[in-house]
């Protein structure tokens, strides 16, 4: 039987599309492979070589390499003094990762809704939220679309609020000609396999600001006061003035990330060739509209693709998902509950479904579809064909 790429019979789905999937190659294996026959496996110079090199791409003054995004941005929090009594507010529509590092710091979240256009904070709700215990805003930068940053920081001057940037999905974004992460006082990415690149696990916080890049390393390391190879010229003298942690990179991720941002520019290409793609494909669609359809992709890190589905399509989304599944389309959804109704967050603060309905709606009725470096152009197509035949199949029933 000959089959084409718009096949899209649920019993033989002519292709399998991941949500994600890391591209390594050799380059990558014979940077860990130098790694794993040397003697340095951590607190080498690769770390320092990647942290440079990542400072270089995203013009950041410094860049500090984390065991993960959630490291970064609990270092983010504890280097900005955010703790005990302080009042943060987080993005409703977000990984559950930027709150608890509020959390984890003793600090209290207030939830801030989205704006419908991206489902990133909307700026409009962020002033009403302010009590004197304000100390912060920790945002999402929502499927690599930058938050209203000229709005925000505006705001966050008048009141004097450190802001963090969570930029685990919004690697290559810019907004107003600067990458995210250096517009507030603190930007976090994460290097977990499906995203924009990766270290397998990792991540990294970026700053302008000399105070919080000294403090984010050595809360890194257990509050060490000296960096081991530089300021330790005999082994094992050191003091500790602060309760830190172990959050480092190693040497191997380091060896995998070098060499993943050197292809970077390459994969960002494709992302937003794909999203392009995908989103004016989907247009013809009835029921499906593109979240950030609006916004100017070249600019954007297009994590992803997140279809709304109207209020027909959302009641049938689990048989949606199936229907693609058949078809060898994967998806996900981003996120599945806004953070403040996820257990741990309803039961301390006692939230409700309605306080934040943009959010809800976000969580509740969308799909979020590939757009990685592994989607070549005939699996868009072939995609939109999916998605095309699933609803039809799904609206029958
Ligand atoms: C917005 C956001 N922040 C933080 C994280 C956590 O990243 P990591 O797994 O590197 O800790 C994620 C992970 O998906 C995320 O989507």
């Amino acid at each position: 039987m000959t089959t084409t790429t718009h096949d899209t019979q649920p019993t033989t789905p002519t292709r399998t599309i991941p949500f994600g999937r890391p591209l390594i190659d050799q380059a990558e294996k014979d940077a860990v492979l130098r790694v794993l026959d040397g003697p340095i496996l951590t607190h080498g110079p690769l770390v320092k070589q990647f942290e440079a090199d990542f400072a270089a791409f995203t013009g950041a003054e410094h860049a500090v390499a984390t065991s993960s995004c959630a490291a970064a941005l609990h270092l983010a929090c504890l280097a900005l003094g955010i703790g005990r009594g302080d009042e943060v507010l987080v993005s409703a529509q977000t990984h559950v990762a930027t709150a608890h590092a509020v959390e984890l710091v003793g600090a209290e979240c207030v939830f801030v809704d989205s704006e419908p256009r991206t489902g990133n904070i909307d700026p409009d709700l962020i002033e009403p939220a302010l009590t004197e215990r304000t100390k912060a805003i920790a945002l999402v930068h929502y499927l690599g679309f930058a938050a209203d940053m000229d709005r925000i920081m505006p705001i966050a001057e008048r009141h004097r609020l450190a802001v963090i940037e969570d930029c685990a999905i919004a690697l290559g974004t810019t907004t107003g000609g600067k990458h995210v992460g250096l517009i507030g006082d603190a930007g976090c990415f994460s290097f977990y396999p499906v995203k924009a690149m990766t270290t397998g696990e990792g991540g990294m916080l970026i700053t302008r600001r000399d105070d919080v890049a000294r403090a984010a390393s050595q809360y890194r390391a257990f509050g060490i006061d000296r960096n081991v190879v530089a300021e330790r010229p005999i082994p094992g003298m050191y003091d500790v003035q602060m309760l830190g942690l172990n959050y480092r990179l190693n040497e191997i991720g380091a060896a995998l990330g070098i060499e993943q941002l050197k292809k970077l520019p390459e994969f960002l290409r494709i992302r937003r060739r794909n999203f392009n793609a995908l989103a004016a494909g989907l247009a013809g669609i009835e029921g499906i509209q593109v979240l950030g359809a609006d916004e100017p992709v070249e600019t954007a890190g297009c994590y992803c693709l997140v279809a709304m589905l109207d209020d027909a399509l959302r009641d049938r989304r689990i048989d949606l998902i199936e229907a693609l599944k058949t078809r060898g389309v994967g998806t996900s959804i981003y996120y599945p509950r806004p953070v403040p109704r996820m257990t741990y967050y309803r039961d301390k603060y006692d939230t409700r479904d309605d306080d934040t309905p943009v959010a809800a709606r976000i969580s509740d009725a969308s799909l979020a579809l590939p757009v990685g470096p592994h989607v070549c152009p005939e699996d868009v197509d072939y995609m939109i064909t999916a998605v095309a035949a699933a609803v039809e199949e799904v609206r029958k029933v």
